[in-house]
């Protein structure tokens, strides 16, 4: 009777496939919303312009400064690429903390540290007053008017902090630099960034996938088809923030109580719902709520419900690949949930496990679900019958988790069988794509002067 109720809680997670081809359906919808001149105001799925106007080819050149912001780390680097014959690039990075005070504190403190990083940077490999182009990987939805101007729509995941949105934050990037010698050139997704540094070794990428503490992608639209730009002349780069999928409530049949109690303790709530069924940072959320349900119930933990069952964040990423690992035997997730602080019987640890299965099943399937919405309609868009593409993707969930990525591709086969889809690990983040894309601005600012 026990494990009859358990299954029937979890049975609300488990999503035939005609339900996953309904998801797919609905971000199509979404997708036209948000590209469309009279819908795209109040549209959830956002469709950002990015004015990247195509991928590498090579004739990028010059040395950059690029940040890398919005991910597990943050990151300064320098990049320097070389066009012709032998192109190469060639990488320096260090990674930087932001306290959780500066993730939520002022804006002008969060750009003070941002500012401070990169001159500790600078100190650090030893070029103290150097005049680089500057390539900002910030990760999150940002409303752009050109390469260089980007006005923050909203914070996501974890951040919070006062004074930004509705701001350039290219101009609170420079106000914070003050008089220090640096050229914004260029603001970049971290989708965007991950597609071109996947683009530069693999022409065919022309997507991009985040699977990490968030959810997002990217893919070259047709300029015909976002309304808001004018010109009607090749592709575009769109940052979609699907993340923001559902917020409308066109999600509301598949989310379970369990999803709801996770917005409700989020720091954005009745936002980025489909991000918060499907990405890193909510994953764990997702699967604590229910472990607090069993155990309310009694199926688990004795009754007892403990301070860590309690807390906030207790699952991340990396625990709950260890814990769905099929190489590790029960009695090694007893001693990972113990590491935790929950004290488990062997049943307890089989249940855990079954949870947290189905949980990161059906992320990687919904996700699937809005990836084959993605190529479908370049597929259409190009008037093909069957489309060849690569999709070049990042994020700790898609390279930690030990069957996301597997279920993912196999969501997206099952769901577009008329694309045959590459998927590439980035293995250089997205710094690499921002430096390749700020090589592209500074040449046409060169061009315009
Ligand atoms: C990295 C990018 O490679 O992937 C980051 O450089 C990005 O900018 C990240 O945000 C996504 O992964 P995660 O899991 O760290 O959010
Ligand atoms: C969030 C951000 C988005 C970013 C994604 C992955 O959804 O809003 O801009 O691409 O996380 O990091």
């Amino acid at each position: 009777e026990q494990s009859r109720q358990i299954q029937q809680t979890l049975a609300e997670f488990r999503l035939s496939k005609a339900q996953l081809l309904e998801v797919k359906k609905r971000m199509r919808v979404e997708i036209e919303r948000g590209l469309k001149k009279d819908t795209h105001k109040e549209a959830t799925v956002k469709m950002l312009p990015t004015f990247v106007r195509s991928t590498p080819d090579g004739t990028e050149n010059g040395d950059f400064l690029a940040l890398d912001l919005g991910g597990t780390n943050f990151r300064v680097l320098l990049v320097k690429i070389r066009s012709g014959k032998r192109r190469s690039v060639e990488m320096h990075n260090k990674i930087y903390a932001i306290p959780i005070e500066v993730m939520q504190g002022t804006g002008e403190e969060l750009f003070d540290h941002i500012v401070y990083c990169i001159s500790d940077f600078l100190d650090y490999m030893g070029m103290k007053s150097a005049r680089l182009p500057l390539g900002f990987t910030f990760s999150f939805p940002c409303h752009q008017t050109s390469l260089d101007a980007g006005i923050l729509v909203t914070w996501t995941k974890g951040f919070k902090a006062t004074d930004c949105e509705g701001e350039d934050v290219v101009e609170l990037l420079r106000e914070a630099i003050k008089r220090k010698e640096l050229d914004v050139v260029a603001i970049v997704n971290d989708t965007v960034g991950t597609m071109m540094t996947c683009a530069y070794e693999e022409p065919t990428c022309e997507v991009g996938l985040i699977a990490g503490t968030g959810s997002n992608a990217c893919y070259m639209e047709e300029m015909r088809n976002i309304e808001i730009v004018e010109g009607n002349e090749g592709r575009m780069c769109v940052n979609m923030e699907w993340g923001a999928f559902g917020d409308n409530g066109c999600l509301d049949d598949i989310r379970t109580k369990y999803d709801q109690a996770v917005d409700e303790n989020s720091l954005n709530e009745g936002k980025q719902r489909y991000e918060k069924m499907c990405s890193g940072m909510y994953l764990g959320e997702i699967v604590r709520q229910i472990l607090i349900d069993l155990t309310k119930r009694g199926f688990l933990f004795r009754g007892q419900i403990s301070e860590t069952l309690k807390t906030r964040g207790i699952f991340e990423t990396k625990f709950l690949s260890q814990i769905e690992s099929d190489r590790l035997a029960l009695l090694q997730v007893r001693a990972i949930l113990q590491q935790l602080g929950l004290d488990s019987t062997c049943d307890d640890s089989i249940i855990v496990k079954e949870v947290c299965g189905t949980v990161s099943r059906r992320a990687a399937q919904i996700c699937g679900a809005g990836m084959a919405a993605v190529v479908d309609k370049i597929r259409e868009n190009r008037g093909l019958d069957h489309l060849d593409i690569t999709v070049g993707v990042d994020g700790t969930l898609y390279k930690l988790h030990p069957h996301f990525s597997r279920i993912f591709q196999q969501t997206v086969k099952e769901l577009a069988p008329k694309c045959d889809v590459n998927f590439l690990l980035s293995e250089d983040g997205s710094g690499k794509g921002a430096a390749l894309i700020t090589a592209v601005g500074c040449r046409q600012r060169e061009l315009d002067a």
